[in-house]
């Protein structure tokens, strides 16, 4: 079977570092907010191209905490894309707040720049682009609008560790550093995962790391002193640990995930399949390897078949979940968000996928598309 994704390929690349990394917390008893979480937002702000970064127990966690942060409150509107994973925007919800759905666009997947400017209101309060699937979203021309309304971003970089893009001719960001703040996710099968829950947030604004870092740990400045309302939302010391471990190979993943998508990319248009299009202008780090197919199900099933794992992300667009029934959003009010929905599947794109796993793949949905 090749899996969608597989993380004890990935395990027993670095068994001795982690193993290691982890005994030594233990036998150092460090475990609440510990030297290995304050080393690792060192090293992954640096990563980042930021001069902050804040640990925080999960993506959802860093995109509450950046919002609270904020002072977003009941009654505020945030704009986040309607094609994107449900915390993006339930994370806007539990706040009290209201998210506002934007389309995305067909060719990536992505919040489409041009439909933003229509759902800005005298009542937003904040911009969620997210850099859906590790390709950054047009930075460029969100920054342009969320300048001319004066609207800080919080970039959802939970797909996207390391990816880059070209802000202005020859000067290149990485995601998560070009908002107000950037947060990202550390669940295991993210580019950089923990081996648990974990997140954080980063910034280059000195009087946000300071709140941040006051709102993750119940906003004491003492033992038993809470100047503010915060809450428990730290980064655990373990998790820390094996991150640093695996933050050192991140690049080397990325690079093997870009090669992958790159041969997909190649064999796939050789039989006529669909992908979604990588910019010009961006490196984008392959979190998901998505393709289009009318017949979704069917070709799921035949791989599935054939010993190949795929996903759907995602099988519904936010407007039509039912959590957000409330919101009164209705059918048709994204079409192409819809029609995405009802097309894509997630093909293998682990760093450590061979080579001749990919060609079995392809080669596999050549065949279902010759019975049809
Ligand atoms: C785009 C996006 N936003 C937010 C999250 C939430 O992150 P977590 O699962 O760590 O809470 C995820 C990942 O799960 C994600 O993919």
């Amino acid at each position: 079977m090749i899996p969608l994704v597989d993380l004890n390929r990935q395990y027993k690349t670095i068994k001795k570092q982690v193993k290691s990394a982890v005994q030594n917390v233990i036998d150092q008893t460090d475990f609440i907010l510990g030297k290995e979480v304050s080393a690792f937002e060192e090293e992954f702000a640096k990563f980042c191209q930021v001069k902050y970064a804040v640990g925080v127990d999960s993506g959802t966690g860093a995109l509450e905490l950046a919002m609270h942060a904020l002072g977003i409150k009941a009654g505020d509107e945030i704009i986040v894309p309607v094609f994107t994973f449900y915390a993006t925007a339930s994370s806007v919800a539990s706040l009290g707040a209201k998210p506002v759905f934007v389309d995305v666009e067909d060719d990536t997947g992505n919040m489409d720049p041009a439909k933003l400017e229509q759902a800005i209101t005298s009542k937003t309060r904040a911009l969620i682009p997210v850099h859906l699937f590790g390709q950054p979203v047009n930075m460029p021309e969100i920054l342009k609008i969320a300048k001319q309304h004066n609207l800080p971003i919080i970039e959802d970089a939970c797909q996207a560790h390391g990816a880059e893009i070209e802000i202005t001719p020859g000067e290149w960001k990485r995601a998560g550093s070009m908002g107000l703040m950037g947060c990202f996710s550390f669940y295991p099968g993210k580019n950089l995962g923990a081996y648990g829950d974990g997140g954080m947030v980063v910034t280059n604004d000195d009087s946000l790391a300071q709140k941040l870092k006051l709102l993750r740990d119940y906003g004491r400045t003492g033992k038993y002193q809470h100047d503010l309302l915060g809450f428990n939302r730290r980064l655990d010391t373990i998790q820390a640990a094996i991150l640093r471990v695996k933050l050192k190979k991140l690049g080397i993943w990325n690079e093997s995930r870009r090669k992958n998508g790159n041969l997909y990319s190649k064999l796939l248009s050789k039989i006529g399949i669909q992908t979604f299009k990588t910019r010009t202008f961006v490196k984008e780090v392959r979190h998901v390897y998505a393709i289009r197919a009318k017949n979704r199900d069917g070709l799921s099933q035949f791989l599935k078949e054939n010993g190949i794992a795929t996903g759907v992300h995602y099988p519904i667009p936010l407007h039509l979940q039912k959590a957000f029934e409330y919101l009164n959003y209705k059918e048709g009010d994204f079409p192409v968000a819809e029609k995405i929905a009802k097309e894509i599947l997630s093909l293998p794109i682990f760093p450590e996928l061979k080579n001749s796993e990919i060609k079995k793949i392809v080669d596999c949905i050549a065949k279902f598309n010759s019975k049809i």
